[in-house]
């Protein structure tokens, strides 16, 4: 059957971006694709994400305070601790150790070179939580995220999703003025994609049978 959205291409171009031009995105098409992700389905409509958007001298700010913070070695502290490999599957331990080695092999560089400079983005957007959030609106944090890279991919715009961007909370806090009482989640990088190695790069993928068990007997 003919697809009606052509929502598979979308799927199949979006990928983590590491590295974006400094051409900036129009406000007006920030707008559009965040209204558009606010769509997103939650818990019981609780909708409970908070946005804030940096970009400008803002988002400048931040990147210079992460540059001096991983350079004099501050301790990495998102309001979500780092998780251990330990707390994953053995399936998924393989999975993140090929990510790390075949990226390396594929660019000869370390993915960390791109994380250290927020991989040059001109709009990172943070999502934030009411401290005390339930696990459910993590999980809903998922769903508007990938809603936004789609959305934004739909307009020709880059991204990638990543911890990097949140492990010095207290600098985001400070610029962004974001409230005690909130979370720092996760942060999406946006921007348009450079031409280079790092962007011809493609995780590998798991396939239908590595992870479906399909129990159909009549
Ligand atoms: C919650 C989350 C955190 C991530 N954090 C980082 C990060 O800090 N640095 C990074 O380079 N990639 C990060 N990524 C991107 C993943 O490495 C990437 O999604 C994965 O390798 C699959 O590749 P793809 O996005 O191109 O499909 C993160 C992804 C998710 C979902």
């Amino acid at each position: 059957m003919e697809s009606k959205y052509n929502f598979k291409q979308l799927m199949i171009e979006r990928h983590s971006v590491r590295k974006f031009t400094s051409k900036e995105i129009p406000k007006d098409v920030l707008n559009d694709i965040i209204s558009t992700s606010l769509l997103s389905p939650s818990w019981t409509n609780s909708q409970p994400w908070k946005l804030y958007i940096a970009s400008g001298k803002a988002l400048d700010e931040i990147k210079k305070a992460w540059l001096k913070n991983y350079e004099t070695k501050v301790e990495r502290k998102p309001d979500i601790p780092i998780a251990h490999r330990d707390e994953f599957s053995e399936l998924s331990q393989k999975n993140m150790g090929e990510l790390i080695k075949t990226f390396k092999e594929f660019t000869n560089d370390d993915i960390m070179t791109y994380n250290y400079i927020m991989f040059n983005a001109p709009t990172v957007i943070y999502f934030t939580l009411n401290k005390g959030y339930s696990k459910w609106s993590t999980y809903d944090l998922g769903s508007i995220s990938m809603a936004l890279m789609l959305a934004a991919k739909d307009r020709g715009i880059d991204s990638i999703q990543a911890t990097s961007v949140v492990v010095f909370p207290d600098v985001l806090r400070k610029v962004l003025k974001i409230p005690d009482d909130e979370d720092i989640i996760i942060g999406i990088a946006f921007g348009y994609e450079e031409k280079c190695k790092a962007n011809d790069y493609r995780a590998p993928k798991l396939k239908v049978d590595d992870v479906c068990k399909f129990i159909d007997e009549p």
